[in-house]
């Protein structure tokens, strides 16, 4: 077992474990990176070559994000340190009094708007089949439209700004990715556009300042805590989490749901004509191909773990992708069971930072995709693999051009 390890056995494990890291993130790897991941199982817990750990098995991610020796800061270089941290990189006390708030507004209006994302989802594939019958990106016309929507109505984005916003958060997601992924050039551009997105925000606020409507916007800016009312810088870098997170996560669930589904025509013809599937299936969407595929977290001490000890003060990666397809958690993990029961999946994460749009999300894409199967009469991938987008970490196609016969 690995807890005899020598310490020269050890160091070839870490090496091995950093160069199948770097491999799985590679972008020619972007459309199958599980294999890299399936070798790094191998250990549930490694140190890499730089000094940072990666944790890869589910029960040991799982203990992780629930370990109060854990901090939620991700130690990004000093370069990149935001001036006030948002709930999804703050530790409590601090994190459980801006989640508190947030929770209190998003929670009852999230509740019965599945009426509304039927109607917004029969509008899209309504007006873009009509145009272009016969093909449908389900990225640009109906994964990406939906829950941006959704969240600028639900936050008080007014409609004429969603695109400004769209290029905005589309460029911000990049910067998640590994810092040693990313050029020069794009952390200075990264640093414009934070700047960009500030004024952005601050001018939205100012707007509803003197407009006030009955959204999430509003309803943060006159909430309440223990604290007191959320104070503006708190204001703007919860907002831009918010709308950020609605922007950027979604869409890949949806997408990479589509994907599966056309790669697995049993399931879709399932979920033609029953429903219900829809929800054990978008669970093992975020399973098998999660739209969040790793986080990370630092130690505040020592943490024995899977028969090593991560010293205080490390940074590690959770590779939440990993976990999903860990075979001591799941039977036949690389085998998409669109009715797949037990599935502890960690597509939202777990512990104190669990997904606060988790509800959402699944809606969304519940309803997408079986609209897709209802409607899309013998559709077809136009490409397999379809191009993907650059990102690692919010990984998901850049398109997904389908082709089908009639819509229904
Ligand atoms: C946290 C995934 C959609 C808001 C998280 C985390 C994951 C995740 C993995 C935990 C991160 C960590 O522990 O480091 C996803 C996926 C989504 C999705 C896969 C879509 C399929 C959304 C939406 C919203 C949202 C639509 C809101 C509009 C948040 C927030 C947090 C979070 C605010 C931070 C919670 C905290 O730190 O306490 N999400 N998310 N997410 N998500 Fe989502």
């Amino acid at each position: 077992t690995s807890t005899t390890t020598t310490p020269t056995a050890s160091t070839a494990h870490q090496h091995t474990a950093t160069v199948l890291f770097a491999q799985g993130l590679r972008y020619e790897h972007r459309a199958d990176p599980y294999p890299y991941y399936e070798q790094l199982l191998r250990q549930p817990v490694v140190r890499m070559d730089d000094g940072t750990w990666l944790a890869g098995g589910h029960r040991e991610i799982s203990l992780l994000l629930r370990d109060p020796r854990i901090s939620a800061d991700r130690l990004p270089p000093p370069q990149q340190r935001p001036i006030r941290k948002s709930l999804l990189v703050e530790d409590p006390p601090r994190h459980d009094q801006l989640r508190h708030l947030v929770t209190q507004q998003f929670v009852p209006r999230i509740m019965g708007m599945r009426d509304h994302i039927e109607a917004l989802v029969t509008g899209l594939l309504d007006a873009h089949t009509s145009d272009r019958p016969g093909q449908l990106d389900v990225v640009a016309d109906l994964a990406y439209p939906l829950p941006v929507t959704v969240i600028c109505e639900l936050l008080g984005v007014p409609r004429e700004d969603e695109a400004l916003f769209g290029s905005l958060a589309r460029r911000l997601t990049r910067g998640l990715d590994p810092i040693d992924t990313q050029t020069e050039d794009e952390i200075r551009e990264l640093q414009q556009t934070r700047n960009e997105l500030q004024q952005y925000l601050e001018g939205l606020i100012a707007r509803h300042d003197t407009a006030p409507g009955d959204d999430l916007l509003a309803g943060l800016m006159h909430s309440h805590g223990p604290e007191g009312p959320i104070d503006p810088i708190d204001l703007r870098v919860t907002l831009g989490l918010l709308l950020i997170a609605g922007h950027e996560t979604t869409v890949n669930l949806i997408a990479n749901g589509t994907l599966a589904l056309l790669r697995h025509p049993d399931a879709l013809a399932r979920l033609r004509t029953d429903p219900d599937l829809a929800t054990p299936l978008v669970e093992e969407v975020l399973r098998y191909d999660p739209p969040v595929q790793m986080s990370g977290r630092s130690t505040l001490a020592d943490i024995d773990l899977a028969g090593t000890t991560i010293p205080k003060g490390s940074r590690i990666r959770l590779l939440l992708a990993a976990g999903n397809r860990d075979p001591r958690r799941f039977a036949d993990p690389d085998r998409f069971v669109a009715d797949r029961t037990d599935n502890a999946h960690l597509g939202f994460g777990g512990g104190i930072h669990y997904c606060i749009g988790a509800t959402l999300a699944r809606a969304e894409a519940q309803i997408a995709l079986t609209a897709l199967a209802r409607r899309l009469e013998s559709p077809r991938l136009v490409a397999d693999p379809p191009p993907y987008r650059e990102n690692a970490i919010l990984r998901g196609p850049e398109s997904l051009p389908v082709s089908f016969t009639r819509l229904i």
